[in-house]
C-alpha cells in the first residue's frame, strides 16, 4: 500500500511537472513583443532604428548584440553616461522603465530575435536577477 501511495504522488508530481512547462523561447518573445510596444517603441522606433542622435538603434546594434548581461542591466536599473552603439557615441540617458525580471527577459528575447538580429540562447527571468548593479563598473 505504501508502494502504491508512492507511486501515486510521484506520478502525479511528474505529471504537475509537464502541465505547467517552463515558458518557451516563442511564447517569450510573443510577451515581449507586447513589452516592446508598451514600452520601448515610442523611443526606440517600430525598427528598432532608434532616432537621430538621440535614441540607438536596437536593429543590428553591436552594443546590445555583444554585451548582452550589460543591456539586461540597462534595462534593470537604468541606462545613463557615454556609449558607442555601432560607432557612434550616444550620451543620452535610459530611465528604468518599472519592468519585472520577467518582463525584462521577454523584452531581451524580442529585441534581440526582431529586425534580422539573431541570438540562440534563451533569457529567463533567473538570468535577469543574477546581473548586480556592479556590472557598469567592469
Ligand atoms: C525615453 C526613451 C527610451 C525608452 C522608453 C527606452 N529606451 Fe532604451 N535607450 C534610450 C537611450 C537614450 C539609450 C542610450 C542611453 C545612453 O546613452 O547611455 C538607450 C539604450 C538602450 C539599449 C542599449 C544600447 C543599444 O542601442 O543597444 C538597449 C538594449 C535599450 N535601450 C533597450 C530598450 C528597451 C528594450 C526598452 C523598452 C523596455 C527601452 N530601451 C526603452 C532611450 C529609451
Amino acid at each position: 500500500m505504501k508502494l502504491f501511495f508512492f507511486f501515486y504522488f510521484f506520478g502525479f508530481g511528474v505529471f504537475a511537472y509537464f502541465l505547467v512547462p517552463q515558458k518557451s523561447k516563442a511564447q517569450s518573445i510573443t510577451n515581449g513583443s507586447l513589452i516592446y510596444n508598451d514600452f520601448c517603441y515610442r523611443c526606440h522606433g517600430v525598427n528598432g532604428v532608434g532616432r537621430d542622435n538621440l535614441i540607438p538603434p536596437l536593429k543590428s546594434s553591436d552594443y546590445l548584440l555583444k554585451n548582452i548581461n550589460l543591456s539586461i542591466a540597462g534595462l534593470k536599473y537604468g541606462l545613463k553616461g557615454e556609449i558607442i552603439v555601432n560607432g557612434k557615441v550616444y550620451d543620452g540617458y535610459m530611465a528604468y522603465q518599472g519592468l519585472d525580471n520577467e518582463e525584462i527577459a521577454d523584452v531581451m528575447n524580442y529585441i534581440l530575435n526582431q529586425w534580422g538580429n539573431n541570438y540562440e540562447g534563451f533569457i529567463d527571468a533567473s538570468q535577469v536577477e543574477n546581473i548586480p548593479k556592479s556590472i557598469f563598473e567592469k
